[in-house]
This record gives structure tokens, C-alpha cells and sequence, in this order.
């Protein structure tokens, strides 16, 4: 699909796929037709299809299809590019095939407040960092929902400053997850600039993290998120792209790019120690004697994903 500000400033998810023979709009690489790699974007005024030239207004509108004055009764609105239900929500776009779906928000009205402070659709995108994972990526999500494994992951990184044994753990009726994980001595976490004036003491010295079911997550800290994008390609295979989002107070530091490599490098750092556990994880599923373990008080945010996913198949 193409997500695509138009020009009275909505922002909507249109088909990327041509009505006339189902050519890609948008994606390729023009100077390597094939393989196509549908990934782009930038800047349009319409699109314009390669293949004959059908063309299309940012809302989706067909404006213009050169050599169909001999089709009979040619309505071109007909031909218009379909959409799909869009909502936007914490600076997230988020789209949804089914158009019978209830919205989103609602659903999320308990996560409003516990985030808001964080002012989501204000911070500032970084360059995202990038990952290629060979396991299911549900796996993915249950390491990322919970600080259990700070004790064993990442004891070196984590553990002493964010210790596993402090998380705080809800249990909201929503479609997500959420965990706070303090300091070791509830100090406030370090900031390089002025953090968003409605964080409360708690937020301060603090981490939280959310994960909206299935697979949207992010962890906010005083003056950073980090949204982690995943995008399943097959049962066994996706890819993650994190991406830190920083609020605009970052201007008070003297060298926000400096701010922006040292956030990429923790990140990283920690993610490397996650991928392990991704990995080694999905070959010990592969095991005939690998049953449901028994979990921890501190990784309850698991059952509640796991409940949900149930609850999907059983009520789809
Ligand atoms: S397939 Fe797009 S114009 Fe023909
Ligand atoms: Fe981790």
C-alpha cells in the first residue's frame, strides 16, 4: 500500500496496486526493474502508473488514463485506487484491511494516559537501525515485552542499573501490554537535555514499555522512545527495524547528531545481546521435547499476549 499525505493534509493508505493490469504504482527501482523491491519514499504531486500511464490524485482519485476514449462507458472514479481504514494514534498510522474493524482507540483508551506525557506524536525520527531475524516473530515480541531477562541477557548492560526483579507490571484489559522498569535506586535516569515537562517523578526514573498486541512495540524513556517495527515475511523470518524517536528538546543538546549515535550505539548494543535469545530460542523450539515452560510473576506480559492471541483464533 502507499501511506500518503494528500493535499488537504489527511493522511490516508491507499492500494498500491494499479486497477487497470495490477502493476505496482510505487516501489521500484528504476534503475533495476527486476527484482522489484516495493520499499520507497519521498515526495508526489500524483502517482502515475509506468506500465500505460494511468494516473491518480494523493486521495486515490483517478485523474488520467491516455487511450481509453474508446472504452464504452469509462467512468474513471470507478477506477479510483482502493483504501483502506487508517487511524492515527501516539504518532503511529495505523491501517487495517478489515473495514468492518472497530477502531483502534478506544481499545487503547486506558494506554492514553499511562503515555501521554511522553508526547509520541511530537518526538522526531532517527535513522533506524536494522535487522534481519530467522525466527518466528512472535519470539521477538515475548523478549521485547519483558524485563525478566535482564538477569540473563543483558547482566551486563541492563541488570545493575534497571534490575528484572523491580518491574511493574499491569494487567490492563486492552489489547497491550505495559511494564515500567525503574532505576536500581529509583534515581532519575540521566538526561542530556530538558526531558517533557509532564513526565511525573515516576517517568523520570524510569523505562516503560508497551506492546500493543500483536506486534506494536516501544519502550519510552525521559528523552527518547524506541518504536521496534516488525515485519513478519514467513512463519520462520522477519525483519525488525528499530527506531529511536527523539523529542525535539534534543535541540538544547550542543550536538544532536552526537545525541543521535550514542542513542543508536546503546540500542544496538542491547538489541545484539536480544537476538541471541530470538535465535537459540526458535532452534530449541524445534525440539520434539520443548513443551510451554512455566513462567514468572515477572513475565506475566506473556500470558497476556498469549491470551490474546487465543482469544483471536477462537473469536476471530
Ligand atoms: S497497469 Fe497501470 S496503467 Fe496499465
Ligand atoms: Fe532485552
Amino acid at each position: 500500500m502507499i501511506i500518503v499525505r494528500d493535499k488537504g493534509g489527511t493522511i490516508r493508505a491507499l492500494s498500491n496496486v494499479c486497477p487497470h493490469r495490477w502493476m505496482l504504482l510505487v516501489g521500484h527501482d528504476p534503475e533495476a526493474p527486476i527484482p522489484i523491491k516495493a520499499e520507497s519514499c519521498g515526495n508526489r504531486r500524483s502517482f502515475q502508473c509506468p506500465f500505460h500511464l494511468w494516473s491518480f490524485d494523493l486521495d486515490g482519485k483517478m485523474i488520467g488514463a491516455p487511450g481509453m476514449e474508446e472504452a464504452k462507458d469509462f467512468d474513471k472514479l470507478r477506477w479510483s485506487l482502493p483504501q483502506f481504514a487508517v487511524e492515527l494514534w501516539g504518532g503511529f498510522i495505523f491501517v487495517n484491511l478489515d473495514p468492518e474493524a472497530e477502531p483502534l482507540a478506544p481499545q487503547l483508551a486506558t494506554l492514553q494516559p499511562l503515555v501521554e506525557a511522553y508526547e509520541l506524536d511530537r518526538l522526531q525520527m532517527l535513522e533506524p537501525l536494522e535487522y534481519e531475524c530467522n525466527w518466528n516473530w512472535k519470539m521477538s515480541v515475548e523478549v521485547g515485552s519483558e524485563s525478566y531477562h535482564h538477569l540473563g541477557l543483558h547482566q551486563d548492560l541492563l541488570e545493575e542499573f534497571m534490575p528484572a526483579a523491580l518491574s511493574d507490571i499491569e494487567s490492563p484489559a486492552g489489547p497491550y501490554s505495559i511494564y515500567r522498569n525503574p532505576t536500581a535506586d529509583g534515581s532519575p535516569i540521566p538526561t542530556a537535555f530538558t526531558p517533557p515537562a509532564g513526565l511525573s517523578e515516576q517517568q523520570l526514573s524510569c523505562l516503560t514499555l508497551v506492546t500493543i498486541f500483536p506486534y506494536t512495540m516501544f519502550f519510552s524513556m525521559p528523552e527518547y522512545t524506541a518504536y521496534l517495527q516488525l515485519i513478519p515475511e514467513s512463519f520462520d523470518r522477519h525483519r525488525l527495524r528499530y527506531i529511536p524517536l527523539v523529542h525535539p528538546n534534543v535541540e538544547q543538546f550542543p550536538e544532536p547528531e552526537e545525541f543521535a549515535n550514542i542513542v543508536r550505539a546503546t540500542l544496538d548494543a542491547v538489541h545484539q545481546q536480544d537476538m541471541v535469545a530470538g535465535a537459540y530460542c526458535w532452534a530449541g523450539a524445534q525440539s520434539q521435547v520443548a513443551r510451554p515452560g512455566r513462567r514468572s510473576h515477572l513475565e506475566s506480559q506473556l500470558w497476556q499476549m498469549h491470551n490474546w492471541l487465543l482469544d483471536q483464533i477462537e473469536n476471530p
